[in-house]
């Protein structure tokens, strides 16, 4: 068993801490109030390859491995969780598809601009009537010819506002249920796609999140992605991948209250002490750091399987249900230590408990990772 970084993986944890410390933290309280896209940040991060990590350089990507790309979310998500969504999304769940099943041509097209930062992906699976039960797509593409003709609506899209590529999940054949589900690339230009208006949300405000729309959106054969009927497998294993992104975000999250905690108890004084010597504040410490440490060590066991070519579905279910929840119980036990300055902006706490919650909801609930887990340690 090894627990070393490589020199690599040190190297681009330390650019993404200090990138993130010098060119994120500095706006992004202003961004969660306002709820502003970061898009100067996220062109920057495509720069530095941060948009394709895990895509060869010969596809625009940078070449590293799910590691580093675990080791780059934490920090980025540890000073602006909205950023670590948008690049989640971009790596995980867009890059990643087009990658894997993508034909040579459809890298050149949409891989290419995506893993290098010039265009931002956006993943539409959910709808209004399917959500965690993501078998019951409404939306249909019917064949015309060379064309693939799109009708229905996605909800919850993240990037959907901002996106160039939509990677769109429709229904060629209601008939045979989740096998007759595939998986479309989709130009934001298309005429009939359409975006609603952005969802006022409790946290993650600065990424935005919208419904997308299709109203008979003409898409050339060329633009689907694999085969007819395998868009279900493609997106149930694109959300394997995208729950160890999610989860890294979560750890982020996690590891920024246990920090802004410390920091606290240390310095702010009580009963003629530093709060930090009592142990009701001790134990909740303890607690924050054991589950913190738990939930790295679940998702980087995840990423060295992806690495490794191994199964990684359930480690990656397992490292996001705890990361998630350690992020939301960390942040509410930072507040609590803060005590009223945790409750008040000024002190940070209180963005960490809004921008930890959707953790426990997107790219599969925490019921839904349950699932995920159960359903594998189960199986003869
Ligand atoms: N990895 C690979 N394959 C999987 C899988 C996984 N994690 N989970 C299910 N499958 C496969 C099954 O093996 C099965 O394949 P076959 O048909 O070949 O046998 C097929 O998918 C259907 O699976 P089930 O029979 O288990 O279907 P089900 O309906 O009972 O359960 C589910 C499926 C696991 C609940 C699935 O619907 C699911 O994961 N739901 C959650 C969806 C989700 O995560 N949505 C997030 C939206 S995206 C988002 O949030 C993006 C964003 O913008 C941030």
């Amino acid at each position: 068993m090894e627990f070393n970084f490589t020199e690599e993986q040190i190297a681009i944890r330390d650019t993404a801490r200090e990138f993130a410390q010098n060119e994120i933290a500095p706006s992004a309280v202003e961004r969660d109030i306002k709820a502003e896209f970061p898009y100067d940040i996220v062109k920057k991060l495509g720069e530095f390859g941060f948009m394709g990590m895990m895509v060869p350089p010969e596809w625009g990507g940078a070449g590293f491995d799910t590691i580093s790309y675990v080791l780059a979310i934490e920090e980025i998500s540890k000073v602006d969780a909205s950023v670590g969504v948008i690049m989640s999304v971009n790596n995980s769940l867009v890059c990643f598809g087009i990658e894997r099943w993508g034909t040579d041509e459809q890298k050149e097209r949409f891989l290419k601009p995506l893993a290098s930062g010039q265009k931002l992906g956006c993943f539409c699976l959910s709808e209004p009537e399917a959500g965690s039960d993501a078998t019951q797509q409404k939306t249909e593409a019917v064949k015309e010819g060379d064309y693939y003709i799109l009708n229905g609506i996605k909800n919850w899209i993240t990037n959907g506002k901002n996106a160039d590529v939509y990677f769109v999940h429709a229904s060629t054949n209601k008939e045979l249920g989740h096998k007759g589900i595939s998986t479309f690339l989709v130009e934001k230009e298309t005429p009939g796609l359409e975006t609603g208006v952005k969802e006022d949300k409790l946290g993650i405000r600065s990424s935005d999140t919208c419904t997308v729309s299709f109203n008979n959106c003409r898409v050339h054969k060329s633009q689907l992605l694999g085969e007819e009927g395998m868009g279900f497998k493609i997106a149930m294993e694109t959300l394997n991948g995208g729950r160890i992104g999610i989860g890294a975000q979560a750890l982020g999250i996690a590891q920024a209250s246990l920090e802004a905690a410390v920091r606290y108890a240390k310095t702010r004084k009580a009963f003629g002490q530093p709060i930090a010597n009592l142990q009701a504040i001790q134990f909740k410490l303890a607690d924050m750091a054991t589950n913190t440490d738990a939930a790295r060590m679940l998702i980087l066991e995840a990423a060295w399987r992806k690495d490794n070519g191994m199964n990684y579905a359930k480690e990656a279910a397992m490292g996001k249900l705890l990361a998630s929840r350690t992020a939301v119980n960390n942040a509410l036990e930072a507040i609590q230590i803060h005590g009223g300055y945790g409750y008040v902006r000024e002190y940070l706490v209180e963005r960490y408990l809004r921008d930890a919650k959707i953790t426990e909801i997107y790219e599969g609930t925490s019921e839904i990772q349950r699932i995920v887990i159960s359903r594998d340690i189960l199986k003869d």
